[in-house]
């Protein structure tokens, strides 16, 4: 049977439209949701990742705020922002870029952000939330994979996870979800990672296969197992004379030749990226639903 190609363009299309009814009732109350997002420096991925955030604020009638500070913006000045909008009412959420400059602490920037406002999920308080199985705000790209899953009609309940990838924005926080005694979860979750041994073997008997290590085509149609569900969090940049850009975005799975195994399969682009704004907005209305008083 072909496989099916999970169409993450699609599914979170019809999240960002079930979420617009949510952010009219909101603002009719007084209470439209705000989005404040901050860049620092010109990382090109990062620019494009804001840009669509700005977009796709705009398009649900989400307040949107966006800060561009320059690469050798100090430390002190990102700390006093993250102060101003924590206590800036119109705003909901509140999401840093990642990566950061090297001289600017990144444990110390996610600590000083609200977490009632923390839309990303990064703040040891809501790692901690969801660890224990009572999350506030869950991180958007795992929590997306998750509502692939869901919206797929793959039950992820007794069937053998495995990440490939131990990173605290995707590889720890889907492991931890997807082990939850929950709805959408249940699963026996391994995690692999680059010290791991046997790792074709181990991703060989997995039921999904979750790649997130940022290698180009890691994972080869040998390390697949018949009719598994395979999702690509992989998002690489590589040469590719063929296109006018010279590049070509490619994920952490030989798509073409692991395709011919799966039961499903995320494309690169189109499966896992668009997931991720669409939890974001959802992280923005849940944060607004707070302030409103509904949750
Ligand atoms: N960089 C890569 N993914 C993410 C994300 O989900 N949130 C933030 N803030 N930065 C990222």
């Amino acid at each position: 049977m072909p496989t099916q190609i999970i169409d993450g363009k699609s599914i979170s299309s019809q999240i960002r439209n079930e979420l617009k009814e949510d952010v009219k009732r909101l603002t009719d109350k007084g209470f439209q949701p705000g989005l404040a997002v901050i860049l620092v420096g010109e990382n090109p991925a990062s620019q494009v990742y804001v840009g669509s955030k700005e977009k796709s604020c705009n398009e649900l009638g989400i307040y949107s705020e966006a800060y561009r500070l320059p690469a050798d913006a100090s430390e002190e000045e990102l700390l006093s922002l993250i102060d101003k909008l924590n206590k800036k009412k119109e705003i909901d959420g509140i999401l840093v870029q990642l990566p950061l400059p090297e001289h600017i602490n990144e444990e110390k920037v996610l600590l000083k952000i609200d977490p009632d406002k923390d839309v990303d999920g990064f703040h040891p308080i809501n790692v901690g939330r969801m660890v224990i199985g009572n999350p506030r705000f869950l991180p958007c790209t795992p929590w997306g994979i998750q509502e692939l899953l869901v919206r797929t009609n793959v039950d992820p309940s007794g069937k053998h996870v495995v990440v490939i990838g131990r990173s605290n924005i995707v590889g720890k926080p889907i492991a931890c979800i997807l082990v939850q005694k929950a709805k959408g979860a249940n699963a026996t979750v391994t995690i692999c990672h680059s010290r791991t041994k046997n790792i074709e073997e181990i991703a060989r008997q997995a039921d999904i296969l979750i790649a997130a290590i940022g290698q180009p085509k890691f994972v080869k149609a040998d390390m697949v197992k018949d009719g598994a569900v395979v999702i690509d969090v992989g998002v690489n940049r590589i040469p590719d004379a063929s296109k006018k850009s010279g590049t070509r975005l490619v994920g952490d799975v030989d798509f073409e030749a692991v395709k011919e195994k799966t039961s499903a399969i995320t494309p690169v682009p189109g499966g896992v990226g668009p997931m991720t704004i669409a939890m974001l907005m959802m992280n923005t209305v849940k944060s607004a639903k707070h302030r409103a008083g509904e949750v």
